[in-house]
């Protein structure tokens, strides 16, 4: 009666679609990146484009001083003063860009724009200048002046060299500057939000688990308290009501033992690792499809680790659970227990299943992700959290190949032997 009634729960749930809603977020979050890529792309195309023109339009300004200076130098006649005006009007209008003026054999003529260091005498000064021709030569090929006699033969070079504008050189950089700063507080965020959330779902899992073992509780007491009644009664203390009546407070103490596990800071015990798998092996073996065969290998001489038992046996249950499902209910489960060279403890657990799809594996351990008709995509959720935030171990797929099988690892921190522990 009251397994109809779960099933008739799970029934309307198994429609939400919480496969659907993992597969439509991650492709929210390709589309968000690749929005996010395609506005950072746009916002460079844009301002090069900006910069180029820019660099045209300061080019341009100083061919039009070099060239101004050229008639300076050549014309004799009297319109000099004013073509002097003309380039007094030029060189004052130029209030950016960096220009130096410099005989054919290097030594700076005239600068305009270019910031000396106040404390510097005049030698150092040209030094300065000439540090300063050798940048602008790497920037731009300086502009030829050729000054010719009253026969228009030349007689004379002088060169302009030239750098991009402060605001130009900022422009360039801006975009760059701009998106690091914005990908910054993004990245900022999103550790925020995500910290907010892993809090957030660590209080749901503590306190449902909590409530739980709680509400449990109180009818396991009453439960074992009529137990104890009935097996006072002689006909009834070896009957089966009394054996099946203990097998089911059993599960349930096993059940509220877990949930109340979770639900506080867990004591961890030295355990031997093969044994603990061992005992609950032995357990799953008859409550699972008889065509389902569990090998269980031990590959070091003692596999010694600090556990919950109670939650441990929970994440083997789980994996043990999701491999006879992958394989239909006929196959083989083979646990390898061995130690690492730094002493961790190394449990493989293999099936001989359908196996995953590469691209689902890296959505396996989010909670609600299922492809079973009545799952709830919580059992890897659970044991993830078990192995990796209460005994600071690790799990994960170690292979996956479809239709041949699925290899889950879990690494724990081992310790020294349970000898020492017991005379500790
Ligand atoms: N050994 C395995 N072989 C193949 N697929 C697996 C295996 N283990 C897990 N999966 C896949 O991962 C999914 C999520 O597993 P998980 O245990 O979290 O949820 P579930 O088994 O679907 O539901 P439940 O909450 O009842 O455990 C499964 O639906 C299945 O598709
Ligand atoms: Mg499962």
């Amino acid at each position: 009666m009251v397994s109809t009634q779960i099933e008739v729960m799970k029934e309307p749930l198994k429609d939400s679609g919480s496969i659907n809603v993992i597969k439509s977020r991650s492709k929210l979050n390709y589309l968000i990146l690749v929005l996010a890529v395609l506005i950072g792309a746009g916002s460079i195309y844009y301002s090069n484009l900006v910069v180029n023109q820019l660099k045209d339009r300061e080019r341009e300004q100083v061919q039009l001083f070099a060239k101004t200076l050229e008639t300076i130098a050549n014309d004799n006649s009297e319109f000099n003063d004013n073509v002097m005006l003309l380039f007094e009007e030029i060189v004052v209008a130029n209030e950016t860009i960096p220009v130096i003026v410099t005989h054919k054999d290097g030594a700076p003529k005239i600068h305009k724009n270019v910031s000396i260091p106040l404390d510097l005498n005049t030698g150092e000064i040209t030094t300065y200048l000439k540090q300063e021709v050798e940048e602008m030569r790497a920037q731009y090929p300086p502009i030829v002046i050729a000054n010719k006699n009253d026969e228009g033969e030349i007689f004379n070079y002088e060169y302009i060299f030239y750098k991009n504008s402060f605001l130009l050189t900022q422009l360039q950089y801006y975009p760059y500057v701009q998106l690091s700063v914005i990908a910054v507080f993004f990245i900022l965020s999103y550790l925020a939000f995500s910290y907010s959330r892993t809090a957030e779902q660590n209080r749901v899992w503590v306190g449902l688990a909590k409530e739980t073992a709680h509400q449990l509780g109180t009818p396991l007491s009453s439960l074992m308290a009529w137990l104890e009644y009935l097996k006072s009664d002689p006909e009834l203390e070896h009957s089966d009501i009394t054996r099946e009546l203990g097998k089911d407070i059993k599960k349930l103490e096993l059940i509220t033992n877990r949930f109340s596990s979770i639900g506080s800071v867990p004591v961890l015990q030295k355990e031997n690792i093969f044994n603990v798998i061992q005992s609950s092996v032995n357990y799953l073996q008859t409550r699972i499809s008889s065509k389902v065969k569990i090998n269980l290998h031990l590959e070091c001489d003692e596999a010694i680790a600090e556990i919950n038992k109670p939650l441990f046996d929970w994440v083997i249950e789980n994996l043990c659970k999701n491999a006879v499902d992958a394989m239909g209910g006929v196959g083989a489960i083979d646990i390898y227990v061995q130690r690492s060279a730094e002493g961790k403890i190394i449990v493989d657990i293999s099936d001989t299943g359908k196996g995953i799809p590469k691209n689902l594996l890296a959505q396996i351990f989010h909670p609600g992700f299922t492809t079973k008709k009545r799952g709830w995509g919580l059992g890897l959720t659970l044991v993830k959290r078990i192995v990796e935030n209460y005994h600071k171990g690790k799990i994960f797929i170690k292979s996956s190949e479809l239709n041949v099988g699925t290899t889950f690892r879990i690494i724990l921190n081992g310790t020294a032997a349970l000898s020492a522990s017991k005379a500790g």
